[in-house]
């Protein structure tokens, strides 16, 4: 049993292998948080202090009692308006127009295995593999019903949590804010580490204490966003990769979202994840129930590489589904940077045969192949085959690559529509505008309001039409461009229309799933502007960035890693000089940067040498033989390339019995000193060798002293070292 109920001391405990969470509900009936962290037994009761502090006041219920305020004790879902000042869960608009919301403990149920959730990806679980509880909170004076529900996976440390919010009340509300998860801890000092970055440069790690201001981060983009992932982490001040203990919160949801840290008058810290509140304001009419995204909590007390491993483990076997959840996804040859708009089907094809005799797996068509789509100004929402561009039907390009032995992909963005297109001609009013004004371009196209089920019909239906023409084996799901000119012919709620597009984007991929149950979904939004958990539960890759110089990748993919693992990041070798940085790297450095990912190639062949080729072969096989071990593996990373010369990771099979280490070399420097990298996660006291050299290390010592990395000339030398147990 990992959730307990104590009806003598109305107590919640939560319990995984090593973490123990814990609420209690008080004397007047509201729910406090007690305790995250190291797992423990015991009431922590004890934590609560009660003081009279001015301008804190005290609900009416407490009496006299001015030593007890709910703004200064620790809350599990505050609400605005009830006496609490620091930032608050929920913000909830009664029909006479006040804002508040008293939720006092109505009830619960505890349950085996992992609730699920309607109409949004959630984290899921075998039956015996977790349990859920739900507390309702009742408002007594609107007739609003929350209930809180939390998913326990004991062995992952993972908690989940979401809120249902139910009008039961005679008169409409409206959410103005609904923050799915709260932490409110009573003591400790805190770093926020959170990740941003901008289009092509995404997810830089930035580490900076909880003061006492509150700090924000998130997205008004109607996506996750390049600027901000909406994953975060609360880390002691003294944890490092390997010591301390350390928080995360993961939205499970690929839209707007917010996530607040504040250290508040006494000392305490208060985290919230949750949707974006700008542009959202949601109404309950009687009977109505909102469901707000789940958000993903793990407590580490072994460092940030224990936080990251627990979540790679949820991510890739509880969020993550379908055929290549475990492993077999193919090494592709994407056409984008090869061909960009410029080809035919005759160019695509001896792309495929050219990806062939180099061993690769799979071919992808990206854009241009439908409409009128020579460039980035027309033609979305065409979803029809460009048979003149192509100078052959799609069928026929697709059957003539799969006779070679080669799988087929292709590139679509069902979200967008450029003006230049017979969708929009036929349905303007099926792109997000605002009636009387000029809407914003982005790329010259516009969003499709996904809010209103007949346009994702639409383009469901003709995205179907196409997959059922050949024989496609993955599709690239693009998406580029942020959300603007909120506005949705279907409602007169404005408040509403972002999120019930996000919900109108997952009932699609939902059908698409469900209907292709062996299509290999990769997800896109100008590279990495969308890499969340939400889209993970549809496709388990995401093309990590549109950047792929590999010396910022290793920023890119190190920032990706804490919260991600490995087996969903998009990453290919490309050419040189990189298009998008210029810089020139060896073939062996991108080779290795790009198989800390779900590896491939984006460039034309013909214009390699033969030499080069001969080395892709080999890349191509070495990447066959360490796949496994790569994408189920341990991850740790070993140096941070923001701040270290030597960008280096590894990876170790769950037995400890093989390693594969890899480094990159940022810089060089005349009369180089030698780099010893120290190695983790080997099994102390054994011995392993080195394939290559032969030679025979002591475990400890490489995790001690370190693994000496060649002193070599050259720019950007790159190594990568596969260690076996003896
Ligand atoms: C986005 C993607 C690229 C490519 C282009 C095509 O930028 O991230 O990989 O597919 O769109 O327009």
């Amino acid at each position: 049993m990992s959730i307990h109920y104590q009806e003598e001391e109305r107590l919640f405990t939560l319990h995984t292998d090593n973490s123990t969470y814990q609420m209690q509900v008080d004397k007047y009936g509201y729910l406090l948080h007690l305790y995250y962290g190291r797992r423990t037994e015991g009431c922590m009761d004890y934590l609560l202090f009660y003081s009279d502090r001015g301008f804190s006041g005290n609900p009416y219920i407490a009496g006299r009692d001015k030593t007890y305020s709910l703004d200064t004790l620790p809350q599990e879902y505050p609400v605005m308006g009830t006496g609490d000042f620091r930032n608050p869960a929920l913000i909830l608009c009664n029909g006479d127009g006040s804002f508040s919301c008293c939720l006092l403990y109505e009830s619960h149920r505890i349950m085996k295995g992992k609730y699920g959730l309607e109409g949004l990806p959630a984290v899921y679980a075998e039956k015996e593999e977790a349990e859920s509880l739900e507390i309702t909170m009742a408002d007594p004076v609107s007739g609003v019903k929350v209930d809180l529900l939390y998913g326990v996976l004991p062995h992952c440390d993972i908690i989940t949590r979401t809120v249902r919010i139910r009008n039961e009340g005679e008169d409409r509300v409206t959410l103005e804010n609904v923050q799915t998860a709260c932490l409110d801890f009573v003591s400790g000092d805190y770093d926020l580490i959170s990740f941003n970055g901008r289009h092509a440069m995404e997810r830089n790690f930035q580490r900076t204490p909880v003061e006492h201001a509150c700090q924000t981060i998130g997205s008004r983009r109607g996506m996750s966003s390049h600027q901000y992932n909406p994953m975060i982490i609360l880390a002691d001040h003294e944890c490092n990769e390997d010591h301390g203990a350390c928080y995360s919160m993961s939205f499970v949801y690929s839209g707007g979202f917010k996530a607040q840290v504040e250290k508040d008058q006494t000392g305490g810290t208060r985290a919230l994840m949750g949707l974006m509140d700008d542009l959202f304001s949601y109404p309950l009419d009687k009977g109505e129930t909102f469901q707000s995204p789940e958000v993903i909590l793990t407590y580490s007390g072994h460092g940030l590489a224990g936080l990251s491993h627990n979540l790679h483990t949820c991510i890739r076997e509880h969020v993550c589904r379908g055929r290549y959840r475990d492993g077999g996804r193919p090494i592709l040859l994407n056409s984008w940077e090869g061909c960009y708009f410029d080809f035919t089907g005759e160019d695509i094809y001896r792309l495929a045969v050219e990806a062939k005799n180099l061993g690769i797996d799979m071919i992808v068509m990206d854009d241009g192949w439908f409409g009128k789509r020579d460039d980035d100004i027309s033609g979305l929402g065409d979803w029809v085959v460009n048979e003149d561009k192509l100078g052959e039907s799609l069928g026929h390009l697709v059957n003539r690559i799969t006779d070679l032995g080669m799988k087929f992909g292709i590139w679509f963005e069902p979200e967008c529509i450029s003006e230049d297109s017979d969708l929009y001609r036929a349905h303007p009013d099926w792109a997000l505008k605002i009636p009387g004004r000029d809407p914003v371009r982005a790329r010259y196209q516009l969003v499709l309001d996904f809010s209103r089920k007949e346009v994702v019909d639409h383009i469901f239906n003709a995205v179907c039409s196409i997959l059922d023409q050949a024989d496609i084996s993955y599709v690239k799901w693009d998406f580029n461009r942020s959300i603007t000119d909120i506005f949705s012919r279907d409602t007169s709620v404005q408040g509403k229309v972002l999120y019930d597009y996000v919900l109108g984007l997952y009932d699609f991929l939902e059908r698409l799933v469900e209907r292709y149950p062996d299509l290999l979904l990769e997800g896109c939004s100008g590279g990495g502007g969308r890499f969340d958990a939400g889209m993970l539960y549809y496709a388990p890759q995401i093309w990590c960035s549109d950047n792929t110089d590999a010396i910022d990748r290793l920023r890119i993919q190190y920032g990706t890693s804490f919260g991600y693992p490995v087996s969903t990041m998009g990453s290919h070798v490309s050419a040189v000089p990189n298009h998008q940085t210029g810089r020139i790297t060896p073939l062996k450095t991108r080779g290795i940067v790009a198989m800390s990912g779900t590896f491939g190639y984006e460039l034309d062949p013909a214009h390699m040498s033969q030499e080069e080729k001969d080395e892709v072969v080999l890349q191509v096989e070495e990447y066959r033989r360490f796949r496994d071990l790569i994408s189920q593996g341990l991850y740790y990373r070993l140096t941070n390339p923001f701040t270290e010369e030597t960008a280096a990771w590894m990876f170790v099979s769950e037995d400890g019995s093989e390693a594969l280490v890899s480094a990159v070399m940022q810089q060089v420097h005349g009369a180089s000193l030698c780099t010893y990298i120290r190695l983790k996660g080997l099994k102390a006291g054994e011995s392993y060798i080195e394939e290559k050299s032969g030679r025979i290390y002591p475990a400890d010592a490489l995790m001690e002293a370190g693994y000496p990395l060649p002193v070599e000339p050259g720019a950007y030398n790159a190594y990568q070292i596969f260690l076996k147990k003896i």
